[in-house]
């Protein structure tokens, strides 16, 4: 699906387009003998050229310079700083590559990428930020597949580093936040518990994930009854996939769990026209843990993850389930239904409860829980919400590694009370309009198990691109959390 990638030192002779920044001192590291040729061509320096054609240091800032005789076009990208991070190399990287691929008369494209990084983690993300600009979802048509324009991909480094495994490395990790925008960007009538679970399990064939699918049968024998409720309504019944990757020498367990609506009507509480539009990206959490764990063991990292994915469809039907509804989630806990489009946290409750048997060090979940979380944070932000200070950091700096926004937000503990229900343990939702993501993570704190770290990330906002694409982002699934999760292994592998 990618375009298979190398890191060299030189641009490679069947270059079609090479992609170049520039910061405010002007363009960077154009590599010779393109530089040359360049200017003995047009007499003028690449630099020159782009500055009269006005070229700004803005991420946003794209520019195409002709080619040379058989040389290739150049691409001038803005950087945002003279000394640019490595998340604002891997946006150049992606907004680079995508605007190659988008030019006039390009197909079967060789692009080569020179953002002067020398150090290996900046080369890593100049080369996932290439990967992932090369990313477009093909549309499902009567025409034959036109497959990518990029069909290869070189990243320009000069320093002393390890290109080949840098290479390996960051394909995986670009290839993980493909897929989950691939998972994503599949409409609902085509993806749903099932058929997810399915695609899950051709994936991790071969690998050295264990896969377990509980089916409606085994979900209603378990007691899964947050599952058994949100997914009754559809013709499509719920799934529990749960990934266990055990590696020799592990010291830590991560257990990930995700939320997988594959489609939110909202249920009884059926949303609008508008509000529903977007809302096959509902899986976004359970693709990302699932992916995150397959990626995880693909780069052999030293820890124990365990992943769930948490999938059902929620539509109304004469057997959907309904307000005032009583479930008894895994575990034995009871909740009364307040509201069926709050359905996220009551397949999430199923998941987390189960988890707890498996005795985590860590519990991560992702979930697009609540539209209230995009009101507080955007729609580039995801929302972190915790037990404690020390995993609050640990994810944070996971975040900051892999270049993600993310941000904290609270758990008041006046929360709680709120939730209490006359007909069951609690409710699904409080009845009134303020701190919905605060409020939802609440609930799902009530189904850890006491003493547990576990970190909560909403990514109802990032996760659906519903406007055009900017640096490695393509329009659709986005693949937010996954590299972060990958991050966060990282640091806690023994
Ligand atoms: N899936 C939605 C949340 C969502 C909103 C995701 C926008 C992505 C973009 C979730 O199931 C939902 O409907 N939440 C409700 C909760 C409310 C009924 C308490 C919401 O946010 O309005
Ligand atoms: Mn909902
Ligand atoms: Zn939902």
């Amino acid at each position: 699906m990618l375009p298979p990638l190398a890191i060299a030192k030189g641009v490679p002779r069947n270059t079609d387009v090479l992609v170049v920044g520039m910061s405010e001192t002007g363009v960077r590291e154009v590599p010779e003998p393109v530089a040359r040729a360049f200017s003995k061509r047009f007499g003028v320096s690449v630099g020159e050229m782009a500055t009269s054609l006005g070229t700004k240091a803005s991420a946003d800032s794209k520019r195409t310079l002709p080619a040379a005789g058989d040389g290739p076009r150049i691409v001038v990208v803005g950087l945002e700083s003279e000394e640019p991070s490595a998340e604002d190399l891997r946006r150049a990287a992606g907004a680079g590559v995508r605007h190659a691929a988008g030019l006039p008369g390009s197909d079967n494209l060789s692009v080569t990428v020179s953002l002067g990084s020398a150090d290996s983690d900046q080369l890593a993300a100049v080369a996932e930020g290439a990967l992932l600009g090369s990313y477009d979802y093909e549309p499902i048509s009567a025409e034959p597949a036109k497959g990518g324009t990029v069909d290869a991909i070189t990243v320009i480094h000069s320093g002393d580093v390890k290109g080949a495994d840098i290479a390996t490395a960051a394909t995986t990790v670009a290839q993980a936040v493909v897929t989950v925008r691939e998972l994503v960007n599949i409409p609902a009538n085509l993806l749903y518990p099932e058929s997810f679970a399915d695609q899950v399990r051709s994936l991790v064939r071969g690998s050295k994930i264990t896969i377990d699918v509980l089916d409606e049968m085994a979900l209603s024998e378990g007691g899964y009854g947050g599952l058994m409720a949100v997914g009754g309504g559809s013709f499509r019944p719920p799934r529990l996939v749960r990934l266990s990757y055990s590696p020799r020498g592990a010291r830590f367990h991560l257990v990930l769990v995700g939320k997988g609506i594959t489609f939110d009507t909202g249920g009884l509480n059926l949303k609008p026209g508008e509000g529903m539009y977007t809302m096959k990206c509902d899986m976004a959490g359970a693709a990302t843990v699932l992916i995150a764990a397959h990626a995880i063991a693909e780069l052999g990292l030293k820890i124990r993850v365990t992943a769930y994915g948490a999938l059902a469809e929620n539509m109304p039907s004469g057997s959907a389930f309904r307000p005032s509804d009583v479930l008894t989630i895994y575990g034995g806990k009871t909740v009364e239904n307040g509201n069926s489009d709050a359905e996220g946290r009551l397949v999430m409750a199923d998941a987390l409860a189960r988890s707890n048997d498996d005795h985590p060090d860590l519990v991560v979940d992702v979930a697009t829980l609540t539209g209230a979380c995009v009101v507080a944070l955007g729609e580039r932000t995801t929302g972190l919400m915790v037990t404690d200070d020390a995993t609050a950091d640990l994810v944070l700096a996971a975040a900051d590694a892999a270049g993600e926004d993310v941000w904290q937000l609270p758990i008041p503990k006046e929360i709680r009370s709120k939730l209490d229900s006359k007909v069951a343990d609690l409710r699904s939702v409080t009845g009134e309009r303020w701190a919905g993501a605060l409020v939802a993570a609440a609930f799902l704190r009530e189904f850890v198990a006491e003493g547990t770290p576990w970190a909560h990330l909403d990514i109802a906002g990032p996760a659906f691109c519903d406007g055009k694409p900017y640096g490695y982002v393509a329009s659709g699934g986005t693949g937010v959390g996954v590299r972060t999760l990958i991050a966060l292994a990282r640091s806690l592998a023994a």
